[in-house]
C-alpha cells in the first residue's frame, strides 16, 4: 500500500501540529492536574475544524477522508491525550455515527452544531454490568407509543459533563436479545436525566468521564437511529471505525513519547558521552521507532480500507490492538530514558505513560480485539 501523503493531507497534519504546540502544550500539565478541559479551547477545535473531520460540508464538517483524520489525531495525541480522545469521539463515533444512520431531520438538528464544536457529543454504550460483555444491556428503554422510557445507568462516559448530545443504547425487547436493543438520541437537560459525579482517573484527566443516571427520562420516538432494534449493530459498526481514532490516538502517544526520549538522549550525558551513545540506550530507541512505524502502518492501512470501502473491522481491530500495546512500551521506555527527570510532570513523559494505558482499555480492550481478530480470521 502506498501512504504518500497528498498535499492536503500534509496541510491537516501540519496544522495539527501547529495546534497542538501552540494551544495544547502550554497548559497540559495543568488540565491534567486540575482534571479540567476549558471550553474555550474545545471551541477554538471546533473552529479549526477538528471536531467534524470526516462530516460531509453540507453539516458543517471539513469533508475529509479517514487518513487525514488519523493525521491529526496522531498530531494532537503527541501532546495531549485528552484533547485527542474529546475528538475521536465526537469525530469517529458521535458524528460518523448520526451521518451514516441517522434521518435527515436528526442530521439537521444535531450533526450541524455537534461538528462544529459548537456542542460536542457522547457514545454512551458502557455500563456497569456491560463493559466488555456489551450484548447485556441493562438499560431500558420501553416503548410508549410516541416516546421511549429510558431507565438505568451508563458508566465511563468520555465528555459525560461536557456534552450536550448522548448517543445511548438501551434495550426495548429483552427477549430479542441484541437484536431488541436500540439507540437513542439523548439531549442533557431532559428531565430525569442526571450526570454523576466525574471520575479521578489514573490518565487523560482532561477528559471528563462520568456515570449517566436515566430515570424514567422521555425520549422521542424521532430520536431513534435507525430501525427498532438496530442499536447494538448500530454500536458495532461506529465502533469498529471509532477504533480507528483509538489507534491513531495510541500511535500518537507512543511517537510523542520517542520523540521526547531521543532528543534528551542526545543532551543528556552519563560517563562522559550522551547516553544514546549507550547501545542499552540506543537500542531502546531502535526498538521504539521499528514497532511505531510498524503500528502506524497499521493505523494507515485501517483508515485506507475505510476510504475505499473496504471492510474495516478487522485492520482497525489489529490497528488498535497493535498500537496500544506500542504506546504503553514505548511511554515506559521513554520514562526509563528520562531517568529520574522522567518521574516529574514537567518532562511529560510520566503523563504519556499513564495515558497510554487507557488506549488498551476503552473501545473494546485488547482482548476483546483478539476476539475481534481471532473470529474474522478464522471464519474466513
Ligand atoms: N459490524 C456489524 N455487526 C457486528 C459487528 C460489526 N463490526 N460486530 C458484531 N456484530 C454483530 C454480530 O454480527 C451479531 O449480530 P447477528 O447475531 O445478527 O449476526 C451481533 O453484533 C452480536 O455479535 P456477537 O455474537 O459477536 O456478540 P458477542 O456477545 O460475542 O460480543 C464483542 C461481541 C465484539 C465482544 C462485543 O461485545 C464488543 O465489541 N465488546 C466490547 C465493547 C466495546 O468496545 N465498548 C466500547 C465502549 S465505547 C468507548 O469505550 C468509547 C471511549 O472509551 C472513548
Ligand atoms: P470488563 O469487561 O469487566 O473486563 C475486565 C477484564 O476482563 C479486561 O481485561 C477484559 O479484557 C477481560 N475480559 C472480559 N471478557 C473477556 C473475554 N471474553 N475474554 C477475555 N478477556 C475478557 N464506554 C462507553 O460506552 N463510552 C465511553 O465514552 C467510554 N469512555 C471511557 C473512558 C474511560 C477513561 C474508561 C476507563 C472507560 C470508558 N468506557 C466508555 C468504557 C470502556 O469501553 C470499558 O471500560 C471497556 O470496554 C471494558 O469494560 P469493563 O471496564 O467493564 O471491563
Amino acid at each position: 500500500m502506498d501512504f504518500t501523503l497528498s498535499e492536503e493531507q500534509l496541510m491537516i497534519q501540519q496544522a495539527a501540529k501547529d495546534f497542538a504546540q501552540t494551544e495544547l502544550l502550554p497548559g497540559v500539565i495543568e488540565r491534567d492536574e486540575t482534571q479540567k478541559f476549558p471550553e474555550e479551547l474545545r471551541k477554538k477545535m471546533g473552529e479549526l475544524g477538528f471536531l467534524g473531520m470526516m462530516v460531509n460540508e453540507k453539516y458543517g464538517g471539513s469533508g475529509l477522508d479517514t487518513l487525514s483524520y488519523v493525521l491529526a489525531m496522531e498530531e494532537l495525541s503527541k501532546v495531549d491525550a485528552s484533547a485527542s480522545v474529546m475528538v475521536s469521539v465526537n469525530n469517529s463515533l458521535v458524528c460518523w455515527g448520526l451521518e451514516t444512520f441517522g434521518t435527515e431531520s436528526q442530521k439537521e438538528k444535531y450533526l450541524t452544531r455537534l461538528s462544529t464544536g459548537e456542542v460536542i457529543g457522547a457514545f454512551c454504550l458502557s455500563e456497569p454490568e456491560a463493559g466488555s460483555d456489551a450484548t447485556s444491556q441493562k438499560t431500558t428503554a420501553i416503548d410508549n407509543g410516541d416516546h421511549y422510557t429510558l431507565n438505568g445507568t451508563k458508566n465511563w462516559i468520555t465528555n459525560g459533563s461536557s456534552a450536550e448530545v448522548f448517543l445511548v443504547i438501551a434495550q426495548t425487547h429483552v427477549e430479542k436479545g441484541h437484536k431488541g436493543i436500540n439507540a437513542l438520541i439523548v439531549e442533557k437537560g431532559m428531565e430525569g436525566f442526571e450526570i454523576g459525579p466525574k471520575e479521578n482517573k489514573l490518565g487523560i484527566r482532561g477528559s471528563d468521564t462520568h456515570s449517566l443516571i436515566f430515570n424514567d427520562v422521555k425520549v422521542p420516538k424521532e430520536n431513534r437511529i435507525g430501525e427498532d432494534g438496530f442499536g447494538f449493530k448500530f454500536a458495532m459498526k461506529t465502533l469498529a471505525g471509532g477504533r480507528i481514532g483509538i489507534a491513531a490516538q495510541a500511535l500518537g502517544i507512543a511517537a510523542g513519547a520517542y520523540e521526547l526520549a531521543l532528543k534528551y538522549s542526545k543532551v543528556r550525558k552519563s560517563f562522559g558521552t550522551e547516553i544514546a551513545n549507550h547501545q542499552a540506550i540506543a537500542f531502546k530507541l531502535a526498538d521504539m521507532h521499528t514497532k511505531i512505524q510498524a503500528a502506524r502502518n497499521l493505523v494507515y492501512q485501517a483508515a485506507c480500507d475505510k476510504d475505499t470501502g473496504k471492510d474495516y473491522s478487522l485492520s482497525g481491530a489489529m490497528a488498535k490492538l497493535y498500537a496500544s500495546e506500542v504506546a504503553m512500551e514505548t511511554a515506559v521506555e521513554a520514562v526509563q530514558i528520562h531517568g529520574g527527570n522522567g518521574y516529574v510532570k514537567e518532562y511529560h513523559v510520566e503523563r504519556l505513560m499513564r495515558d497510554a494505558k487507557i488506549t488498551q482499555i476503552y473501545e473494546g480492550t485488547s482482548e476483546i480485539q483478539k476476539i475481534v481478530i481471532s473470529r474474522s480470521i478464522i471464519k474466513d
